[in-house]
């Protein structure tokens, strides 16, 4: 038998939830008030008003996996500023050497010692040979697109749907129900329609992937090598291969983005499964949450780079940021790949989403539910539908933001954070096993109260 769910019953208990979390938080709900008279709805990013709960919790402190806020209620976080503190919060190693730096100078326009060390570092990690640094993942994105664009003299690049790259203006474009792209919903004051820049396909789609590359105008694909951002999405056995010789054979540079699939292990997938790709891009826990974004290449790209600059041009071509490469991001890097995102870090959290995962699988089989778990190194994630889907269209589809809403606030009412807008946890080193075990505990009770 397998249990549907009772949406009015869903509705009443999340009114209940929204209650509870007004109860218990009225420190935070007085700064939202206060905070709404001088930030756009009450929230310094405009993403944050999509919390669960009636306003974002004010935060007090946080360390390792946990946080405290201003009502003076502590949590267990498994949302981890989505990946941003990935490492746990104020890893005392960044923090040494952040310290240490900042007493130092902490943005110069020149480069310290410390940046060698990190370039030879990620050279180490990710198999690529050179490396630039950005402060965000989104201009590392951008930065490789235009480097791509400029090397190849093609103007379009190809995404799949419902990617996320950061903000980056190319990539919001969806296909619609019919197959048709067109601009993603909800893409704000467009520079241009987005199909005049770039092709979608769906993940997994060779056929695809192929039709469009073979016209030879994209310049380059974007993708990260799982989907993380509608929910984990795995690729088909093959299709990085595949994928690499199409974009070879028809002259299409290759962008991974790791920043969420970091969590594969220290060189994060291409290191694990040995891709090839021309550029890496990456940022969010790379510093341990103090701001970086990197981007590397191969030899070849470099030459064919260098062969079309400018050198007069190198400050005013689109590539840029006065505090990019900062030294106090710069050190905080340094300190937190040396010591903290090390193969003992990936070990432990391995381990701990294992237990996770055994927990959330138990519940969901112990009440025939129609969902599944998805796995991705150690960022583990339940979804509520019977089978993963191949592609971002399949899963956009299962979304039900209401369930997810009830699900963040359910746990957020009982001391855990997850990361919003899915149900995923990134279940680090810092966890203990008595916090996993709090959490299917509180999962189990969600089921409960929805089915039992
Ligand atoms: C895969 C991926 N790339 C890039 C980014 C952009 O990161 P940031 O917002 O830190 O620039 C994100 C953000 O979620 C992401 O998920």
């Amino acid at each position: 038998m397998t249990r549907t769910l009772d949406r009015s019953r869903l509705e009443r208990l999340l009114r209940e939830e929204e209650l509870r979390f007004q109860a218990d938080h009225p420190r935070s709900l007085e700064l939202f008030q206060r905070a709404r008279q001088s930030m756009q709805a009450g929230v310094p990013m405009l993403w944050m008003v999509r919390w669960a709960g009636t306003c974002p919790l004010f935060v007090q402190e946080a360390h390792g996996v946990h946080f405290t806020d201003v009502d003076g209620r502590t949590y267990l976080d498994f949302c981890l500023g989505d990946t941003g503190a990935m490492t746990g919060h104020s890893p005392e190693a960044t923090v040494r050497a952040v310290c240490e730096q900042a007493s130092k100078g902490i943005t110069l326009m020149l480069p310290t010692e410390d940046a060698l060390w990190v370039g030879e570092e990620l050279q180490r990690r990710f198999g690529l040979k050179y490396w630039q640094f950005t402060l965000t993942a989104t201009d590392a994105n951008r930065f490789a697109i235009r480097m791509a664009r400029h090397i190849t003299g093609r103007p379009r690049i190809l995404v799949f749907n419902y990617c996320y790259h950061g903000s980056v203006d190319e990539t919001f474009i969806s296909l619609d129900e019919d197959g048709v792209p067109g601009p993603r919903r909800g893409n704000l004051g467009p520079p241009v329609n987005p199909l005049d820049t770039t092709k979608v396909i769906e993940f997994n789609d060779i056929p695809a992937l192929e039709t469009s590359l073979l016209a030879g105008d994209v310049a380059a694909v974007l993708a990260e090598p799982v989907m993380t951002n509608i929910g984990i999405i795995h690729p088909d056995p093959g299709f990085h291969k595949t994928m690499r010789e199409i974009t070879r054979r028809t002259g299409t540079l290759l962008i991974i983005d790791e920043t969420h699939t970091l969590c594969t292990g220290p060189g994060g997938y291409t290191g694990q499964y040995g891709l090839q790709p021309d550029f890496l891009t990456c940022g969010k826990p790379l510093a341990g949450g103090i701001p970086i974004g990197v981007y590397g290449f191969t030899e070849a790209v470099a030459e064919a780079f260098w062969a079309k600059l400018e050198w007069e041009d190198a400050d005013v071509g689109g590539i840029g940021g006065t505090l990019a490469g900062n030294a106090l991001s710069i050190a905080a890097m340094r300190a937190t790949l040396q010591n903290v995102l090390t193969p003992e870090f990936y070990e432990r959290s391995q381990l701990l989403a294992d237990r996770y995962e055994e927990g959330v699988v138990k519940v969901i089989q112990e009440y025939e539910l129609p969902w599944i778990v998805k796995r991705l190194g150690f960022r583990v994630e339940y979804w509520f539908r019977a089978a993963p889907p191949r592609n971002g269209g399949e899963a956009n589809a299962a979304v039900d933001s209401q369930l997810d809403r009830f699900m963040h606030l359910w746990a957020l009412n009982r001391g855990i954070l997850m990361t919003p807008f899915h149900n995923m946890a990134l279940v680090t080193a810092d966890a203990s096993e008595a916090d996993v075990d709090h959490h299917t505990q509180v999962f189990q009770e969600a089921v409960k109260a929805l089915f039992g």
